[in-house]
This record gives structure tokens, sequence and C-alpha cells, in this order.
């Protein structure tokens, strides 16, 4: 199995460009199957993920073709199955989003309990309670998920949790379902209103997307369209977090700075420079930031995917800095490796309490889920010596050439057999 070497001891510096996002790009991709028509999706990450649904859609008999490396044109014309083959959908969790799709297109989806990170109980009720609510039959049995309807009709539903799985799906069954459906308590990440413009650009009628209260008036049928995918605001984070952490001078390109307005708003609190312009950001580091508290919560507050990377961070703030995971209960299983790093923090429950500054020191350590990975490139980054990341593969379903964009900001990584 291959393995990431990180060397300590680099400011990074220099510009990296941002790729396209991929949480937004899992949801669009499944939801080309909701028209017959060919759509053309650009700006789309090369990672793992992304290859992973395009063998889902060419097992579905949905012809889907690269031509460029970021643009994808898919022709679901021939689309002939609503079942993706367990293989392919264990390995990453957005496959869920076949379901929403499927559905909407063929009033039927059978699709294996997904995969992913490991971030604790991963319940899927709502989109279920949703799918229901727009007259679905749903079973789950034998780790299947069928869902099947005989027609779609519009309805109100009200999220018990912000999901922003469950808003997407919802949102793509109701696209294609007769009548209105509103969804109330609904997730306003970055991610959902780009999927609803994807949508809207297809014809469908979502209004709302980024707020709480999104309204759909269903179509019988969405036609042709192009679409470019919004930059990865998480991708955007780490390298952001790398050079703060490393005291570097990092300018992030191709970003959508507004989405990174919680992070930018938490790194200025530790007294580390950010500079914002239009569609670029740059970060001026900090050997000795300021210990601060982080309260991670849904969109707009301060995402979950970037507490492990903002705890690395931390490890370098003078003082007691705490963070309090609200979203994934089981999102810790980061910081036992972190702590072999030299790192000093004590959990208890949902909460994190972390004492700095500390030296890190390199170690052997094991990328326990993607952001995690990115988190451990980080902490590698800022360490004495040599890290060695295992399970890298983690890191590549969401990160773009992450070793090429690091070695040209300075870093020194290299991946190994
Ligand atoms: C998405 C992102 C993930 C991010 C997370 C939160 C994708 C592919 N993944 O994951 O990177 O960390 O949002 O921003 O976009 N929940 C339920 N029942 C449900 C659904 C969710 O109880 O039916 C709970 C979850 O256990 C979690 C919380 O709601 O505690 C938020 O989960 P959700 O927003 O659904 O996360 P994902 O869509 O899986």
């Amino acid at each position: 199995m291959p393995k990431l070497h990180v060397t300590g001891g680099t400011r990074l510096s220099g510009s990296v460009k941002i790729s396209g996002a991929k949480n937004a790009a899992v949801a669009v991709i499944p939801a080309a199957l909701l028209t017959e028509a060919a759509v053309r999706i650009e700006n789309l990450p090369n990672i793992y993920d992304i290859h992973v649904l395009v063998k889902i859609l060419h097992s579905l008999g949905v012809k889907a073709l690269w031509e460029t490396p970021s643009t994808l044109l898919i022709d679901p014309s021939a689309l002939s199955g609503w079942q993706p083959p367990y293989e392919l959908v264990k390995k990453l969790r957005a496959s869920y989003y076949f379901l929403g799709a499927l559905l909407g297109r063929y009033g039927r989806a059978v699709v294996p309990v997904p995969g992913g990170c490991d971030l604790g109980p991963r319940p899927i009720d709502q989109h279920i309670k949703g799918l229901a609510a727009l007259g679905a039959d749903v079973a789950v049995e034998h780790g299947l998920i069928n869902v099947s309807a005989a027609k779609l009709e519009g309805a109100n539903i009200y999220l018990d949790v912000v999901s922003v799985g469950a808003t997407i799906n919802i949102m793509l069954a109701a696209a294609r379902a007769h009548g209105r459906t509103v969804i109330e308590n609904a997730a306003k990440e970055p991610e959902i209103v780009d999927v609803a413009n994807f949508l809207n650009a297809m014809g469908a009628k979502i209004r709302g997307a980024g707020t709480d209260v999104i309204r759909i008036t269903g179509v019988k049928e969405l036609g042709p369209a192009c679409h470019a995918v919004i930059p990865d605001r998480i991708e955007a984070g780490t390298y952001m977090i790398a050079g703060a952490a490393t005291g570097g001078n990092v300018l992030l390109q191709d970003v959508i700075p507004k989405h990174l307005d919680p992070l930018t708003a938490k790194l200025r609190e530790m007294n580390i420079e950010v500079e914002v312009a239009d569609d670029s950001i740059r970060v001026i580091g900090n050997t000795c930031p300021l210990a601060a508290d982080i309260k991670t919560f849904p969109y707009p507050g301060f995402p979950t995917d970037m507490q492990s990377l903002a705890m690395v961070l931390l490890t370098q703030a003078e003082g007691n800095s705490i963070i309090t995971e609200n979203v994934f209960e089981g999102r810790f299983k980061h910081v036992d490796e972190l702590k072999r790093m030299g790192a000093q923090i004590k959990v208890e429950g949902r909460t994190a309490f972390v004492t700095g500054k500390t030296r890190l020191s390199g170690a052997p350590v094991k990328a326990t889920d993607l952001r995690a990975g990115a988190a451990f490139i980080v902490a590698g980054l800022i360490a004495e010596g040599e890290t060695v990341i295992s399970e890298i593969n983690h890191i590549y379903r969401g990160y773009e050439n992450i070793c090429a964009k690091m070695t040209a900001l300075g870093a020194q990584i290299k991946e190994t057999d």
C-alpha cells in the first residue's frame, strides 16, 4: 500500500489553484440522471470519488466521457438500470444520491447502504423520511435500500436534523415529482445551492436553496444543460491552514471567499493575516497564533470537515483551546494519532481540549478519514523529522493532486509504495 512521507520544517509559499468542490460534484453527477438529455459538467475535481461515480454511471448503461480532465459529458439516454453495484457503492457515502436521482427518473432505485468516512453513526433516516413523504415505499433489508413509487407527489417535509445529504436527495426526487415540495430546516451549504443551480439549468423549478426553506415545483421532464461546479471550500481551507500553520504565505486562486468566511474569521481571531480579494485569498502565517475555541455547526457555522485541520493549527497556539464537535459524534478519531506526534489533546465526549504550543515530531500515522488524512499532512509539515502516513487512499478520495500542489508550495512530500 502506498504511503506519504512528509518532512517538516518548510514554510509554504506561492500560489495554489483550487479544484471543483467534491461535495457538490458527487451530487451533480447522479443528478444528471434526472434528464434524458446530454449534459456537460465542468470544473470537476480529478479525485477518486468522482472516478468511482463515473464507473457507477457506466454500470447503469450511461455514456460518460471525459472531454478534458475536468469536463465530463454525460448522456443518460441509455440508462438501463436502477441498482448501482455494491462493490462501487460501498466506496463512497455520496452514492446515496442515486436514491433520489433514480427515484425521480424511474420511480425505482435499489442502492446498497453506502460507505464513506467513518465519523461515527451516520443514519439516513431523514433521507428515508423525505422520500417516503414524496410517496415512495422504502424498505431497508439485506444491506439494500429499496425505494419505489408509482407516482411521486410533492409534500411538506420538515427535517429533524439539518442534513446536507437528505436536503439534496429530497431535492433530486422532488424535481420531477408531481406538484410542490417544501423542505423546511433544510441545510444551507453552498454545495446545495450548486446542485439546485444545475437542476434549474436543466429546467427544474427550485427556489430558496441556500436558505432553510427550499421550494420545489416538480416538472415533467428535464433537458440538456452545461454547468461548472463551484470551487472546493474545504480544499481551499486545507491550504489556508497549511499556510497558516507553517508560518507561510500562500495565495489561493479560484475560490469564492464568501464560502470561507467561517474559517477566515477564525484565523483572524487567531492573529493570522488573511487578505481577501474577489476570487482569491492570501494567508500569511504566524508561527505563534493565538489560542481559540471552535464549535462546528452546519453552514454558515465552522465546518466539521475543517475540524481536524484546525486542531493541528491549535497545537501551535500558545495556551488552551477548546473544540466542540456538534455535527458528528465520532469525529475525534484523529486525536490519538496527533498525540503520537506529541500533541497535547484531551477528549471528553464531543469536546477536545488542546494545550499549546507543542513541538510535534514526525511519526507513522494512519489516515483515519479523508480530512484527518489531510490534517496529518499539515501536522507533518510542522513536525520535526519525517511523518509517514498510511491508508492514504482516504486522502485521494477528496484531494486533487495534493502531493503536486503541496510540492509546488515548497512542501517536502512524496509518495512511496
Ligand atoms: C455531508 C458532507 C460531509 C460533511 C457533512 C456535514 C458530502 C458528500 N459529505 O455529509 O463532508 O462533513 O455533510 O457538513 O456532501 N443525520 C441524521 N439523519 C440523516 C442524515 C444525517 O441523523 O438522515 C445526521 C448525521 O449523523 C450528522 C448530521 O445529521 O450528525 C449531519 O449529517 P449530513 O449533513 O447529512 O452529512 P452528510 O450529508 O453525510
